[in-house]
């Protein structure tokens, strides 16, 4: 279906924490070692947030490059979505810190939970925001902590995970390509299969919740695997089918970064080459709904994306939930270095001093 107005993505921007933590330092910590963390996952290696750090603070910091990166004003700003499982509370959102950090003045705000699918969602109703015409710049940040809600003790999960931020900056689309497609779903028939289950409404903290290490996660690793391994492929499909495409128009896919193995499984079902099924598994492991903004940025930035490609993002997560978009990527508009944007340039290196101040 064709919009008269399309979406594009315009900045990018990406934070991960200075603290590397390997398997060899996790092999310290419990009864792992980097020979099954790799043949097992792909992992190498995960970032970790510093004590002073949050998923807002990285957040803001990504959300910054993203504006940096597509030259723009944090005032023309309209919306700010944050995708996030580990929001800095449960209220306010994260978003509205970001909002606040940035300086988005005019933006209205809130977070989105849809676990690891989360940014994927997040980009689909920003794309929508733009299309429909009710904004005309839309930040969408995946950030998590997830170092914060590991259970340190349990080698199932906590060789899995890693912190980090990713930001896309949505602007109307002035040249062919944008947002040409979105597939949303959604089943919570596997609510179970990954949880964090205490800290909301149902079982609120006490002192028996936290003997008992319910505020971290706890996943039926197999459940979900064999999950991502069917949606990824569907999902693709999927969005490609509505813009009239098929897997052979593809350039690159960009899936959610939870497992080396999850990848391979999508990479041979969906027909696509190990070298188009972008990996960085191995330097950040799953960074949840961050995972995809980082590796995007990265794969901006080594210039693999070039105007005119189409690369489909896919992700899966806790819900069960999952989402694809299908993004022709357009040319990069240099920003333009006039009076605006020296002033925004002023209040961003402003805003990153008082944080600096602050901490
Ligand atoms: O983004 C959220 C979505 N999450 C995911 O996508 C995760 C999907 N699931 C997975 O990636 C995999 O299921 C895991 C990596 C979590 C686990 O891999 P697996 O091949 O499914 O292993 P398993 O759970 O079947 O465990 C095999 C063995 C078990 O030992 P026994 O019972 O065979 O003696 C585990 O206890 O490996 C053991 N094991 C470990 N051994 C060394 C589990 N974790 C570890 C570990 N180090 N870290």
């Amino acid at each position: 279906m064709s919009k008269a107005v399309k979406a594009q993505i315009i900045g990018w921007g990406a934070y991960v924490p200075r603290r590397v933590l390997t398997n060899a330092d996790l092999a310290q910590m419990v009864d792992t070692s980097d020979e099954w963390i790799v043949e097992r996952t792909g992992i190498r290696e995960r970032r970790l947030a510093a004590p002073d750090e949050t998923t807002a603070s990285m957040a803001t910091i990504a959300a910054e490059r993203a504006l940096a990166s597509a030259g723009a004003d944090p005032l023309a700003v309209d919306l700010v979505i944050v995708a996030t499982a580990t929001p800095d509370y449960l209220f306010p959102a994260t978003a509205c810190l970001v909002q606040r950090g940035i300086g988005a003045k005019s933006a209205a705000a809130f977070d989105l939970g849809a676990g690891c699918s989360g940014f994927i969602y997040a980009l689909a109703l920003g794309a929508h925001a733009i299309e429909s015409g009710a904004c005309r710049y839309v930040l969408v940040v995946g950030a998590e902590t997830l170092s914060r809600i590991t259970n340190w003790q349990d080698r199932g999960t906590c060789v899995l995970f890693g912190d980090g931020a990713g930001a896309v900056l949505l602007g109307q689309a002035h040249s062919p390509g944008g947002i040409l497609a979105t597939h949303l779903g959604a089943d919570g028939a596997g609510a179970d299969w990954l949880i964090l289950p205490a800290g909301g409404s149902r079982k609120p903290a006490s002192a028996q919740t936290v003997a008992e290490n319910l505020h971290t996660i706890q996943m039926d690793g197999q459940k979900v695997f064999r999950f991502a391994t069917k949606i990824i492929p569907d999902a693709t499909r999927k969005v490609l089918e509505q813009a009239g495409l098929s897997v052979a128009d593809v350039d690159m896919v960009i899936a959610h970064q939870a497992n080396a193995r999850i990848l391979q499984a999508a990479s041979e079902r969906l027909g696509v080459p190990q070298e188009k099924m972008y990996a960085n598994i191995d330097r950040y492991g799953n960074t949840s709904a961050a995972s995809i903004p980082i590796a995007l940025c990265e794969a901006a930035d080594e210039g693999r994306l070039q105007a005119g490609q189409r690369v489909v993002l896919v992700g899966f997560g806790a819900g069960l939930t999952w989402g694809a978009v299908l993004v022709e990527w357009g040319e990069k508009i240099p920003p333009k270095r006039d009076l605006p944007w020296l002033l925004a340039a002023l209040r961003r290196w402003w805003a990153w001093l008082l944080r600096r101040f602050r901490r």
